[in-house]
């Protein structure tokens, strides 16, 4: 993590990142981040994040920009006219207060307004289809909303791909893709989690999870989850899949050294933390699906609002699609022998970097031909 904000600032200029907006409201008391990361492939999609920041606004800004950047990777790899950006609000005790947390959220609507539509925003970790209802009172630039052509939550679509990349995984390893008798951990239970471990019952796994939030618990074990006192308890079981689907950064090289699955697959963005976590887990035989392409179901789904021309039979085949892209990725990274990051990161920078060459050959190519 960075230790403070022009630190963060230089990581933005080294990671290429196109704009980084500080947002200060002192009518309501709003502080956020905004970042684009890349306009490349299209305009930067990325949800809001409302939590709190123990490390303040440099921990905030840092948060932002990785997650931003991951959105740039997760739009490309999933094949979306989409670039990456994300944005993330200091939360404090006047966020619990509705009349608050509603002049923060209107002033920034606002702010997304003002970026003229570089920048899409949607539902993120502390954040809501309401909220994004309100949201769309006062900007055009935000999906997963409940009203006119809005599909609302994404987080079932993201729960989908997730399973289907879970299944892929096994596929890989044991060549067989039922999740039937299989062990699932998953590490945090709230929209994404909660849906996944409702599937993976339902397809007939042991499903183990955890979550500090009692309520969030005590759905899941109604749905006949195991529930797990912690976290790190969840971490060091042996499993067949663990599926981090809190917030990122759990494991890093450290805990890569002891977790007890054979899978790391969840919706977790930015899952793994530090130099040397992926290499560790694939050194132990732990095949990791880069979080971009497991979770993808959402950005997914709210590509088809945006574009407003989708109906839910191409919704459903785009999401059967990501789960043959993380098979072709998986496959790939087996026969070169390399991690199925590399590949993925490397498939999504191409594409990325071929728009920039047309960017650039278009005025070129349209003078030669004139
Ligand atoms: N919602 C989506 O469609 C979507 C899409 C892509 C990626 N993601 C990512 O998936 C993750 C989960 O998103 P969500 O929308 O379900 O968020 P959420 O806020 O609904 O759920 C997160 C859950 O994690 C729990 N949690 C927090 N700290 C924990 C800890 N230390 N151990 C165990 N549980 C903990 C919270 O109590 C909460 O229940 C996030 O990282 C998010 O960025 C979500």
């Amino acid at each position: 993590m960075t230790e403070d904000v022009s630190e963060a600032l230089e990581q933005s200029l080294s990671w290429r990142h196109e704009r980084v907006e500080l947002v200060h409201d002192a009518d309501s008391g709003l502080q956020a981040a905004i970042a684009i990361h890349s306009t490349m492939l299209g305009p930067a999609l990325g949800g809001l994040r409302v939590r709190r920041y123990p490390g303040g606004l440099p921990e905030a800004l840092d948060d932002a920009l990785r997650l931003s950047r991951a959105m740039t990777l997760k739009a490309s790899a999933a094949g979306l006219d989409l670039g990456g950006g994300k944005a993330v609000v200091l939360a404090d005790d006047a966020w619990r207060d509705p009349a608050r947390r509603a002049a923060r959220l209107r002033a920034f609507a606002r702010e997304v307004e003002r970026l003229g539509g570089a920048y899409v925003t949607a539902e993120d970790i502390g954040t809501s289809t309401a909220d994004m209802d309100l949201l769309a009172e006062h900007t055009h630039h935000v999906v997963g909303t409940t009203r006119s052509a809005g599909l609302g939550d994404p987080s079932p679509s993201t729960a989908r791909t997730v399973l289907g990349a879970m299944a892929v995984a096994l596929d890989v390893l044991d060549g067989d893709d039922a999740l039937a008798g299989r062990a699932v951990g998953v590490i945090g239970l709230g929209k994404v989690g909660g849906r996944l471990a409702e599937l993976l019952v339902q397809a007939g796994a042991h499903v183990v999870g955890a979550d500090p939030d009692a309520a969030a618990c005590r759905r899941a074990g109604a749905l006949g989850v195991e529930i797990e006192r912690s976290a790190a308890a969840l971490l060091a079981r042996p499993l067949d899949v663990l599926a981090p689907c809190a917030i990122g950064g759990m494991i890093d090289a450290a805990t890569a050294a002891t977790v007890g699955c054979r899978v790391v697959c969840g919706s977790a963005n930015n899952a793994l933390t530090g130099e040397g976590a992926a290499a560790r887990l694939a050194r132990r035989g732990v095949l990791y699906v880069p979080d971009f392409l497991a979770n993808c179901g959402g950005l997914i789904q709210a590509d088809c609002e945006r574009r407003r021309e989708a109906d839910a039979a191409q919704l459903e085949q785009a999401l059967a699609a990501a789960r043959a892209r993380t098979r072709a990725v998986l496959l790939e990274a087996r026969e070169r022998r390399c991690l199925p990051s590399a590949v993925a990161e490397e498939h999504a920078w191409s594409r990325i970097r071929a728009a920039a060459r047309r960017r650039r050959e278009g005025p070129r190519a349209a003078a030669a031909a004139a």
